[in-house]
């Protein structure tokens, strides 16, 4: 089942400093929402605090609220591993198990979740590696380490794994950064499919790909370097690449910084 996801007044911290400040959004199940902005103004950072991946960061912690379908994601009796379970995500650096073969890499999150059944681990191994793109350059060497692979083939890798457990939330960190034009439309295909069912964000540096994938753009920026990033407008995406309403988002999409 495909999830909403309610922000209220968000700061991000790391110790002392405030990374992001203020952010309220929401976003619809079955939509794809990409966030852009210029580097350092904490879309990483925001993207984290959706499946409480920031807080294992020393120092880390939010004030304000996240929820997910109407559920307090910070609440008390939320188990926090359970919560990543939902909520999936691909990081910016691709990260891999090393020494794990490519197709543990793949079945490590099912059978985390109690999946035993090898045929059922087969078939969604490889459906997810399809769905990654990846699946023809691994067929032959599924019992290879992961750290044998190229890095782009590596981020599909990681794609590949976070897609195999299903997830009714996937939150996607530049995931096409380090990939070519053509892995990248397949990503953009899965992404496209995927949304029948799922919710997801992607953070993404490519206006293309932002005006290609998404439903909805929200732009994030930062007044100055130590200051906290601010999510300056968020809004469909066509109206967000044609109309914006901040002078900042239109300087920003049409390249005249960041
Ligand atoms: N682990 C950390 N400890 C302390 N500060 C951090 C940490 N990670 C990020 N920051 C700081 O938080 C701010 C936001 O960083 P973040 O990585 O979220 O930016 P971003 O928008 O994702 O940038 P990019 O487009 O380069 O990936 C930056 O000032 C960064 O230096
Ligand atoms: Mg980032």
């Amino acid at each position: 089942m495909a999830q909403r996801i309610d922000v209220k007044d968000l700061n991000v911290y790391y110790s002392a400093f405030k990374a992001v400040e203020g952010v309220s959004m929401s976003v619809d199940p079955r939509t794809v929402t990409a966030f852009i902005g210029p580097s350092g103004c904490g879309k990483s950072t925001f993207l984290r605090t959706l499946n409480r991946m920031h807080e294992v960061i020393p120092g880390g912690r939010v004030e304000g609220s996240v929820q997910l379908n109407g559920r307090d994601l910070y609440g008390k009796d939320v188990d926090p591993v359970a919560v990543r379970r939902t909520v999936g995500m691909v990081f910016q650096r691709p990260n891999p198990f090393p020494t794990m073969s490519i197709f543990d890499n793949v079945a490590a999150g099912m059978r985390l979740n109690g999946e035993k059944n090898k045929k059922v681990l087969q078939e969604r191994v490889e459906k997810s590696l399809r769905g990654a793109n990846l699946w023809n350059e691994v067929k032959d060497r599924l019992a290879k380490p992961g750290a044998g692979l190229s890095g782009g083939q590596q981020q599909r890798l990681c794609i590949a794994r976070a897609i195999a457990v299903q997830p009714q939330v996937l939150l996607m960190d530049e995931p096409c950064s380090a990939l070519d034009p053509i892995s990248t439309m397949a990503i953009e295909d899965l992404i496209n499919e995927l949304k029948t069912e799922f919710t997801i964000v992607i953070v993404t540096h490519n206006m293309q790909q932002a005006a290609r994938v998404s439903d909805r753009t929200a732009f994030f920026n930062l007044a100055a370097t130590g200051k906290p990033g601010k999510l300056i407008e968020i809004n469909d995406t066509d109206k967000i690449f044609s109309n914006p309403a901040e002078k900042a988002t239109e300087d920003y999409i049409s390249g005249r910084f960041g």
